[in-house]
């Protein structure tokens, strides 16, 4: 008797929590105004069941990230990889200014179509641009393998590349490209943030923040994957193969920030392992 009047106290609660949050929300706006229609509807976003708290912390860490670590100026160019519909993006819209400008490359169709029509239309220095590369973990346009895809830009014309967990759904010759095409597309002394899983901080089943990161399965020296069957799942790169495709691309690793994925680290700073290149 006594668990059933618990739970039902509990539950009244949480509705009453939920119902004062909605008024707060029909009272006062959520974002910025004019973000409304940059935010797509929740079939299009990268978690459509996370938060809105969740989905609007990435803006504003990577913009933190882009400006403290690779020195991001309001007139700086950068891409971005993996960009989706245009989620960290949305934290540069009032901090570049043209001639800043920002690029974003996708393989999802329908993410790059809305992000062409809410924000290149409407910022027309934001531009999307769609990938003809498929990945088994996402889907994609086809057409292309990631290992041998060459990014549409020209040589040297970036300041900055960033990549928001991008390098945990490639597979080794995937990232040791990109990696190049990185290095070809950034200016010399251009910087690139790339978000990783680092394996060597790894311990084991149970260890980590959640069941989701768990990479039991070896696939090649310095490589382990989430699941065998569909390894583009989740991948983590031991630190050596990552300095490896580092150096044969032309990189210098400046920093690695770990994250609290492993629950290895005192003082983490984002949910994966940021490591910072800068073009040599
Ligand atoms: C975990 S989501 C992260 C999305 C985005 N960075 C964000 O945080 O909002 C991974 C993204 O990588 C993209 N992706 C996967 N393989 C890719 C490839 N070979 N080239 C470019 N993007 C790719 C997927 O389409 C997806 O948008």
């Amino acid at each position: 008797m006594l668990p059933a009047i618990v739970s039902d106290l509990v539950s009244r609660t949480a509705l009453l929590s939920r119902l004062r949050v909605l008024l707060q929300l029909l009272r006062h706006p959520v974002t910025y105004p004019h973000w409304g229609p940059l935010i797509p509807s929740r079939h299009l976003w990268v978690g459509p069941r996370d938060p809105l708290v969740h989905f609007l912390r990435w803006p504003w860490e990577y913009r933190a990230y882009l400006i403290l670590l690779c020195e991001l100026r309001r007139d700086s160019s950068v891409l971005e990889l993996a960009c989706n519909h245009g989620r960290t993006m949305l934290g540069l819209l009032d901090y570049l200014c043209p001639p800043g400008r920002y690029e974003g490359l996708d393989i999802l169709p329908r993410q790059i179509e809305f992000a062409r029509r809410e924000i290149t239309a409407r910022f027309p220095n934001f531009g999307f641009t769609l990938a003809n590369v498929s990945n088994p973990a996402y889907g994609g346009s086809g057409g292309t393998d990631a290992a041998n895809y060459r990014f549409p830009y020209a040589d040297g014309s970036f300041d900055v590349v960033y990549a928001a967990s991008l390098f945990t759904h490639l597979l080794p010759a995937a990232a040791a490209n990109y990696l190049r095409e990185t290095r070809r597309v950034l200016r010399q002394g251009g910087r690139a943030l790339f978000s990783f899983l680092v394996l060597d901080d790894y311990r084991g089943p149970g260890t980590t923040i959640g069941e989701w990161y768990r990479f039991d399965h070896e696939l090649e020296d310095g490589v382990a994957v989430q699941r065998a069957d569909l390894a583009e799942r989740l991948i983590a790169f031991g630190r050596h193969r990552i300095e490896d495709m580092a150096q044969n691309a032309g990189l210098r690793i400046l920093r690695i920030l770990p994250g609290y994925w492993s629950n290895t680290h005192r003082a983490p700073v984002n949910e994966q392992d940021l490591i910072l290149f800068e073009s040599s």
